[in-house]
């Protein structure tokens, strides 16, 4: 971004001061110099859309009805599960999801935040827990780890809550994460196809990463300390890791282009405020990547998502979530929750029973190909 400005600003400049058929050189010139630079943070057209969709279709892997160990794997039904942190069931999840990006094969590398964090007493469990974030990089085989990338990071939690006792969390955030491990699969071989016909896109300076946050819920009730235990630890910890690269010293949590937090989806829902003026752009790309699909005619669901301004909320719409100890260090943020809340929200409602199919299709679909173009995908799909 800031090269081409540089380059924008020279020709006028030279422009200005020379005869008009320097101007119409220069401007040959910087038309070349455009058409060079990466594909990055366009739209996939139609026939893209198509492309992709047709050879990654989301069903049957995100039924939550979809028995595990089918052939496609079933990405949502083993997430289904109670799994507060520490927990045996909370290592059969990882497993799952360290199993479908081992899976996906060369590309991926996988970076496992583990720590132990005090909780406050519940179930007759005091003292301190492990937690565990996984985090999941896709980038060249062979790039170069000293070349500074900025990543876009998509973020959701996989822990679920202590109680009521029995507590799935479906749409908090089960759905999320299966639609991250969708989306995975469904842009792996476009970037690996991308970085063997281009050249210059094995040097990108955008990458891909997506964190699987632990210890989102609280234990026992909500508080700055006792929530967001995976967020807060892994915030501190990139803000602290710092390296060396050849334009200067930069910390992990700089690297984030932009963090994209989704939470709650997978029921009828159809309200999503934009909170951050900042990150309006991206709302907008991504209400356009909805706005695509739907126009293809591949959409499930009848109701378009209405993506507002938080101020036209007749509520008070701060929440608090995995984005906020990264919100508070400047990291640019997009959260994806719908407002007001599923009704099942924090109750053992929210189960696969009231989860729509149809809407999770199309969060899978709607993210990805805004996420696909966002990559520059569009001509590898
Ligand atoms: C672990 O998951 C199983 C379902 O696979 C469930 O029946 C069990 O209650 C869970 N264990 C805990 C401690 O939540
Ligand atoms: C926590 O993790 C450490 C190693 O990382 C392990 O030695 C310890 O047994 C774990 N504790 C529990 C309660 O699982
Ligand atoms: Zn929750």
């Amino acid at each position: 971004m800031s090269a081409k400005f540089t380059v924008l600003t020279m020709v006028i400049v030279l422009a200005r001061r020379q005869s008009t058929v320097l101007l119409g050189l220069a401007l040959l010139l910087l038309t070349t110099l455009t058409a060079a630079q990466p594909l990055q943070r366009t739209e996939l057209d139609e026939d893209q859309v198509q492309t992709l969709y047709s050879a990654y279709p989301p069903l049957p892997a995100l039924d939550p009805h979809y028995s595990a160990g089918s052939s496609p794997p079933a990405l949502l039904s083993p997430i289904l599960i109670p799994r507060i942190p520490g927990s045996t069931n909370s290592t059969a999840v990882q497993n799952h999801i360290v199993n479908h990006f081992t899976r996906l094969g060369e590309g991926w590398t996988l970076i496992k935040d583990h720590f132990t964090a005090p909780v406050p007493e519940y179930g007759g469990l005091s003292g301190s827990l492990n937690f565990t974030n996984l985090i999941f990089k896709l980038a060249p085989p062979d790039s170069d780890d000293d070349i500074s990338a900025k990543y876009l990071t998509l973020v959701a939690h996989y822990d679920s809550k202590v109680a009521p006792h029995g507590f799935i969390g479906a749409t908090d955030s089960a759905v999320p994460c299966a639609i991250l491990m969708y989306l995975a699969e469904a842009v792996t071989a476009a970037s690996r196809r991308r970085w063997k016909n281009d050249p210059f896109s094995a040097r990108d300076e955008l990458g891909l990463q997506i964190i699987f946050m632990d210890g989102e819920e609280a234990m026992v009730k909500w508080s700055t300390k006792d929530s967001l235990y995976g967020a807060r630890h892994l915030a501190e910890r990139w803000e602290s890791e710092t390296r060396a690269y050849p334009h200067g010293r930069f910390s992990e949590i700089q690297n984030i282009d932009l963090f994209v937090l989704l939470d709650l989806l997978g029921a009828d829902s159809p309200t999503v405020p934009c909170f951050f003026g900042l990150t309006a752009w991206a709302c907008r790309q991504l209400a356009a990547a909805e706005a695509l699909v739907r126009k293809i005619g591949i959409a499930k669901s009848k109701v378009k998502t209405n993506f507002v301004n938080p101020t036209n909320l007749m509520t008070n719409a701060f929440i608090d979530d995995d984005h906020m100890p990264f919100l508070r260090k400047g990291t640019p943020v997009l959260h994806v929750i719908p407002v007001p809340f599923p009704v099942t929200w924090h109750t053992l409602e929210d189960n696969a029973k009231n989860l729509d199919l149809d809407v999770i299709h199309d969060w899978s679909i709607f993210v990805t190909t805004w996420v696909a173009g966002y990559l520059g995908l569009g001509e590898f799909v």
